[in-house]
């Protein structure tokens, strides 16, 4: 049986085999929460066991070296699917004292992230004046896709270390579950190690796509759903993220909503002086101290979208501190602190360019006890409460 992939990147083939087999199919998985797995049909089953292959993998802290580093040491799924580790801003490789420059995201909700392109015609995002940027994988966006983004980390030396795409193929023919990827690519799979390499990351975007991933099971939703209710401050929380706050200019709120436009903004964030990226050998980091990370712009090498990240999603927030690309802030309040004060105290950005003063954005005028209510409000996006 032919493994039919329903990923974003094969958004064409999807919609003819959901065309010929509209019977059998109820659905694509295109939404990004793709589980199908009890509508009973052989492609579905594929979809699951391909799913849980991802899942093998996602845990297997043998495809590091040294081994003990997986997907889920830096995407913790009960630690908001990011970080557990809230000592360093940023992310330790497998190699102890090596360090990436960024502050790993949630891998929840990802599935959600279109993928990269440029939007033609009106909107905020830059870009000319004549559209913006959107989506892709990582702050910058450089990975298009969730199977793109899979083929990273492995390979990364500040990460997972492994020497080249051989060695982690080896891994997987060890591994205890390689009869599981020969059931679902083939008795010989393993053989062609790129295609192989490919197939890894199939699996662990499949896995990204389950409701696993994005359950939408927090209060927030249980509220949407009219089975719980906001306490008062919650409430009032709610009211400042989408009126005074104008939070939801860019993390775009509402039923089932992850929180973002997936558009490109510089807001502004402060350099992290205590990023342990910037201590790191001139062979790691060739600009020490003095490297500033210029988000999409050195993506592009485009001027216009110097400093500027993907608005992130906001589902987890309570659980993922520190924030930020470069884990500046260690709470919600002080991220909150920033959006309200940032004009005011005249916080000196990391990237002075291109930095969004739309609205009241810097200089929001909320009380302490407004503050208090907005993360009473962001906390009710952590899954898990139902
Ligand atoms: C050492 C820590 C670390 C490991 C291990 C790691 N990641 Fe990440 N992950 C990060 C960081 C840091 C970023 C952001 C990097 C950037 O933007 O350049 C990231 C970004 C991502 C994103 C993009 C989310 C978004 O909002 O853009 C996904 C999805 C993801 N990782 C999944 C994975 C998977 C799957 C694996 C295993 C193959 C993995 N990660 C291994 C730290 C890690
Ligand atoms: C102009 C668009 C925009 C507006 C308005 C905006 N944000 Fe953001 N938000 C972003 C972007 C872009 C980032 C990532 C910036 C970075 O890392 O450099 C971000 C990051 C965050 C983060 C950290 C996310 C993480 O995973 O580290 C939180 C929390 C947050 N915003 C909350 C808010 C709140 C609360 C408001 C309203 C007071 C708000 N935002 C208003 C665009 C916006």
């Amino acid at each position: 049986m032919k493994h039919f992939n329903f990923s974003l990147s094969q958004l064409d083939y999807c919609i003819a085999i959901c065309l010929l087999f509209v019977l059998l199919l109820s659905g694509c998985g295109l939404n990004g929460s793709g589980d199908n797995s009890d509508e009973g049909s052989t492609s579905s089953e594929t979809t699951s066991e391909l799913a849980a292959l991802g899942r093998e993998i996602y845990f297997d802290e043998n495809l590091s070296n040294p081994v003990g580093q997986s997907c889920a040491s830096c995407h913790l799924p009960t630690a908001g699917f990011a970080d557990p580790d809230s000592n360093f801003p940023v992310s330790e490789g497998a190699v102890t004292g090596r360090f990436g420059a960024r502050n790993a995201p949630t891998a929840s909700y990802a599935a959600f992230i279109p993928e990269f392109r440029f939007v033609f015609g009106g909107g905020g995002g830059g870009g000319g004046g004549g559209g913006h940027y959107e989506g892709g994988q990582f702050w910058d966006g450089r990975a298009s896709t969730l199977e793109l983004q899979a083929q990273g980390p492995f390979l990364g030396i500040l990460e997972m270390n492994m020497t080249d795409r051989d060695a982690v193929i080896e891994q997987l023919r060890i591994s205890t579950y390689a009869s599981e990827f020969a059931a679902v690519f083939g008795d010989n799979a393993l053989d062609d190690v790129d295609q192989a390499y490919q197939q890894i990351s199939q699996a662990i975007a499949e896995f990204e796509r389950s409701s696993f991933f994005s359950p939408f099971s927090s209060k927030f939703d249980a509220v949407m759903a009219g089975t719980e209710v906001f306490t008062l401050a919650e409430q009032n929380g709610r009211n400042l993220f989408n009126g005074k706050a104008n939070c939801n200019r860019c993390h775009r709120a509402g039923p089932n909503s992850i929180f973002s436009d997936f558009e490109y903004k510089n807001i502004g964030v402060p350099p992290n002086p205590s990023n342990p990226f910037l201590a790191l050998s001139v062979d790691l980091n060739p600009d020490g101290s003095a490297f500033v990370d210029s988000g999409l712009g050195a993506v592009l090498n485009e001027a216009d979208q110097n400093g500027k990240f993907r608005t992130p999603t906001l589902r987890n927030i309570g659980a993922t501190a520190p924030y930020m690309h470069n884990g500046v802030f260690d709470s919600i309040e002080a991220v909150i602190d920033f959006y309200n004060r940032r004009d005011v105290d005249a916080v000196i950005p990391e990237v002075a360019q291109n930095v969004d003063n739309a609205g009241n954005i810097g200089n929001l005028n909320l009380s302490a006890a407004e503050i208090q209510d907005l993360a009473a409000f962001l906390r009710t996006l952590t899954d898990g409460y139902q």
